[in-house]
């Protein structure tokens, strides 16, 4: 959504700035620029020159004319055509001052590809791209022409030329004398020199007046020399006597007309400046039409009788030039106008496609937006549901807690007074027994401590209740911390002695007091040492530290074991209530340290748990009494040091399993029992070793004790801290020594997935506990009866296993494979009991552990007895004789064979085969 408005927005600044930029281009169409370098501008005709070409310039929008104004310099006039040159203008024009000064710059211009146009007056070489103007030569020869027609005898004529080198001076000179010359009448007196302004001929002509008297015709180059001339003339008071031709007849105030008409001059020769024609000329070329080299302008004599008509004439030019002025300006005006309004109307439509897109998206945003709200009420409406549905379901799962809670809690008090009254029963029984002066037998400890132990327990499960319930209040009282503690430990100083295990209480003040709520913390430190006993191995450490921080406020009291730790990723959980760590195997509830845990909160301490080479749980509590309120703070006795468990030497505490793991010399069947609760293998091991040999294990040595002694039966546990009971199992059963020997699962889970799993890893029987005893003996018995016709079964039947189905029984495959190696070295007289060993891959002494408890016989018994089978039978079938039959079965000699057979079977062989 975010994003999607980014690019909107992106999109809008885009067509706000293409909009704007066009708006810009627009302004600027592609430019001409044209420049022209005029020779001077202080005479009105070549104002006249500037004005109509810039009258012209302006009727083409985009033309860009620039004028320099060379001002008779000649130098000035090539700088500024160089700078044409170097700012690339589209064309120059050039009214050069004199021809040849500026030819090669000319030259120059048009090697750079710019085209220039030449106005008024040439170049040397005429080199140029087209010439705008008159013909001077024609000029100059209307003006002879004129003089001409005035010739009644003679005439005297006077030429007044213009700057010489500039080609109108040149040329009118040239056509002048090319018609003068012609007429014998004429007198021509001379040529003044001028350059192009009155002022240079005055003295000259004055002189030449002066010596000459008056002359009838003088020819200037000019109407400014021929003004100058009848200045001269009107000053020596002889203006009537000279009558004077001049140049250009422009039509303003002080023009060649108006001095026609005045009669200061006889006529003026019309020159047109060019101006406006020599920009359209420039045009053409720009648009790359053919011009011609040479544009030649009309020219006209203008005297007396015409001057009127060609002043009417220029002066309605003049009025429609300066109507097309002020309409072009007010084009000018109206197009900056439009470009203005243009302008605007773009960036008000460049607005109003931004408002529009606004509208737009603002149209769309509603959309979506009450298009997601109805999603969000749906959705809202289908979490209400669920909501609903779960608030039903948790309370129908809190209803179902509450009642299994219920159910527990009023079990726990239903098992309490049993626990009591078997308590009381047994603490009578050793009254009884300590005044009768009889030992208390080891089955009244067992009861006693296993009725401590289950009473704990369902203990445990009743402050789980009340915590959560926030019912406990907690009653402090001052304790010395110290004999507390060590009075806790008197009670596991018996299972420490009995386990090798080194039970340590240290402190660095035994003379602190804590407020504690006896009755909590002791159920903490039972938690604790509980825990530790149960995943410290034998010969193991526990120690507690109580230490006085003497400084400051608080006490750490540490409990630290050597056992198998705690995984560190599950540090964090075992507080949590029914957690159970991923590396214990022992049964356990899981709410011990979550109650222990909240208890020493209820002493607004902390608990802590950390492990490295073992586990330690640091309890942190606060000296003194000013953290609790005063109805929390309680009086109890001083603690004297007691042994709340009697642990007298009179206890037989001896279980027999520290030293020897053989518990009797009885000679009947052995038993290996696999099982990790000592006073379960104690009680079993008792028990039945009134009949049988008893062989314990822990579990961590099962396998060994069971491929050395190959017991008769195997007792095992399912929750053993190396491998399970399944595992052990699947080994044995899978194991050629061991596959034969029944193994009984013992176990505490009764459900259906575990009795498949006891079924699948071979077990002969599965027992869940607690289960009874006499089943157990009976079940025992049971088994060893059947291995005992099996075991008939196989030598009565040595031959018929070999020929018989096979059903799959790794005996039944075990005693093929025997017999299959016996038969392939029948005749081998020394094939031994360590070759067949070898044969089957085990040793000896195993394969005759193995044959003797499958076969209840001897493996060299069992060979021979193959041996003698087979001889019997061919004496039965075959016509060999003795000897041979004697050696075929593998016999090293007759005499033996005889009498072998005769021990076995009572006849020699000789007197069986005369009985058949
Ligand atoms: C103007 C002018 C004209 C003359 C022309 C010749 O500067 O002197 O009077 O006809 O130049 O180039």
């Amino acid at each position: 959504m975010r994003l999607s408005r980014v690019y909107f927005l992106l999109s809008l600044v885009l067509v706000f700035s293409a909009t704007i930029s066009s708006c810009s281009k627009a302004n600027v169409p592609n430019k001409i620029n044209i420049g022209f370098s005029q020779a001077m501008t202080n005479d009105e005709w070549r104002q006249s020159m500037n004005s109509s070409m810039e009258l012209q310039a302006s009727l083409y929008p985009h033309v860009n004319l620039t004028i320099y104004d060379a001002n008779y310099d000649v130098q000035k006039q090539i700088a500024d055509l160089n700078m044409f040159i170097v700012d690339s203008v589209d064309i120059i024009i050039v009214s050069p001052i004199q021809s040849k000064p500026i030819t090669s710059t000319v030259e120059k211009a048009l090697n750079a590809g710019i085209p220039v146009l030449v106005v008024d007056r040439k170049t040397d070489d005429q080199k140029y791209t087209t010439y705008v103007g008159a013909d001077n030569i024609e000029i100059g020869r209307n003006a002879a022409k004129y003089i001409a027609s005035n010739i009644q005898d003679s005439l005297s004529v006077l030429e007044i030329k213009g700057l010489a080198g500039s080609s109108p001076a040149e040329e009118r000179s040239i056509g002048f004398h090319q018609v003068i010359d012609d007429f014998s009448e004429v007198q021509f007196v001379g040529t003044i020199k001028s350059n192009w302004e009155k002022e240079s001929i005055a003295d000259n002509f004055r002189q030449f007046l002066q010596d000459h008297g008056p002359i009838d015709f003088v020819f200037a180059h000019n109407d400014r020399l021929a003004q100058g001339a009848w200045e001269i003339a009107h000053n020596l008071g002889i203006e009537d006597k000279i009558k004077i031709i001049g140049v250009d007849g422009l039509s303003g105030s002080n023009g060649g007309i108006e001095l026609v008409k005045n009669g200061v001059l006889t006529a003026t020769i019309l020159y047109p400046t060019g101006g406006a024609e020599a920009l359209t000329t420039a045009m053409k070329i720009l648009n790359g039409d053919k011009v011609p080299l040479h544009n030649i302008l009309s020219s006209t004599v203008i005297d007396r009788f015409n001057a009127d008509i060609m002043q009417n004439q220029f002066s309605k030019i003049s009025e429609q030039q300066r109507l097309i002025e002020s309409q072009v300006s007010a084009i000018k005006q109206q197009e900056k106008q439009y470009y203005s309004q243009n302008n605007t109307l773009k960036i008000i439509l460049v607005f109003f496609l931004i408002i529009l897109g606004l509208a737009v998206y603002s149209i769309y945003s509603k959309m979506s937006i009450s298009k997601k709200n109805r999603q969000l009420e749906i959705t809202n409406e289908k979490i209400t549901v669920q909501r609903n549905q779960i608030e039903e379901i948790a309370n129908e799962v809190k209803e179902s807690n509450e009642a299994k809670m219920n159910f527990f809690t009023g079990l726990s008090h239903e098992f309490k007074t049993p626990i009591t009254l078997i308590m009381s029963s047994i603490e009578s029984l050793r009254e009884k027994n300590k005044k009768e002066g009889y030992k208390n037998s080891f089955e009244i400890e067992l009861i006693q401590n296993n009725s401590n132990r289950l009473l704990r327990l369902i203990n445990n499960l009743l402050d789980f209740r009340k915590v959560e319930g926030q019912k406990f209040n907690i009653r402090a009282s001052n304790t010395n911390i110290f004999k507390f503690t060590n009075n806790i430990f008197q009670e596991f100083k018996g299972e420490a002695d009995k386990r090798s295990i080194k039970l340590e209480i240290k402190t660095n003040n035994e003379d602190l007091n804590l407020f504690i709520d006896r009755n909590l913390m002791d159920k903490v430190y039972f938690n604790l040492l509980s825990n530790a006993f149960k995943f410290t191995p034998d010969n193991g450490k526990i120690d507690i530290e109580i230490k006085d921080n003497l400084n400051k406020s608080n006490v750490y009291i540490h409990f630290k074991d050597n056992g198998i730790g705690i995984p560190d990723e599950e540090l964090n959980n075992v507080f949590t209530p029914f957690f159970k760590g991923s590396n214990n195997r022992k049964n356990s509830s899981g709410v011990g340290l979550h109650l222990s845990k909240q208890f020493i909160e209820l002493h607004l301490g902390k608990i802590e748990v950390q492990s490295y080479h073992g586990t330690e749980f640091i309890i942190t509590l606060f000296k003194g009494n000013t953290h609790f309120n005063e109805d929390q703070i309680v009086v109890d006795p001083e603690l004297i040091d007691t042994n709340l468990v009697e642990y007298t030497e009179e206890t037989v505490y001896d279980d027999g399993l520290t030293e020897s793991k053989e518990s009797s010399n009885n000679e009947g069947y052995s038993i290996l029992l696999i099982e990790d609760n000592r006073d379960l293998t104690l009680f079993l091991k008792n028990k039945l070793s009134q009949e049988y040999i008893i062989l314990t294990s822990d579990g961590t040595n099962a396998l060994e004790l069971a491929f050395e002694h190959i017991p008769d039966v195997i007792l095992c546990d399912v929750n053993l801290p190396d491998q399970n009971g399944y595992e052990l199992c699947e080994i044995l059963k899978t194991d050629l020594r061991t596959s034969h020997i029944p193994v009984i699962l013992l176990t505490a889970l009764g459900n259906k997935e575990s009795f498949i799993k006891g079924l699948q890893c071979g077990s002969d029987l599965y027992l869940t506990k607690p289960f009874n005893y006499s089943i157990l003996t009976q079940s025992i018995k049971s088994l060893l009866y059947n291995r005992e016709k099996l075991r008939y079964y196989y030598t009565n039947n040595i031959h018929n296993i070999d020929q018989g189905h096979s059903f799959g029984d790794a005996e039944q495959s075990f005693v093929r494979e025997l017999n299959h190696h016996i038969k392939t070295n029948l005749e081998n007289a020394e094939f031994s009991v360590e070759n067949l060993a070898e044969l089957l891959n085990v040793s000896r002494v195993q394969l005759y552990r193995k044959v003797k408890a499958m076969l209840g016989m001897s493996i060299s018994d069992y060979i021979s007895d193959y041996r003698l089978e087979k001889a019997k039978s061919m004496l039965q079938t075959s016509n060999r004789s003795i000897s041979e039959i004697a050696y075929c079965t593998g016999f090293s000699s007759p005499n033996y064979f005889s009498t072998s057979f005769k021990s076995k079977y009572g006849v020699t062989p000789g007197s069986y085969k005369k009985s058949l």
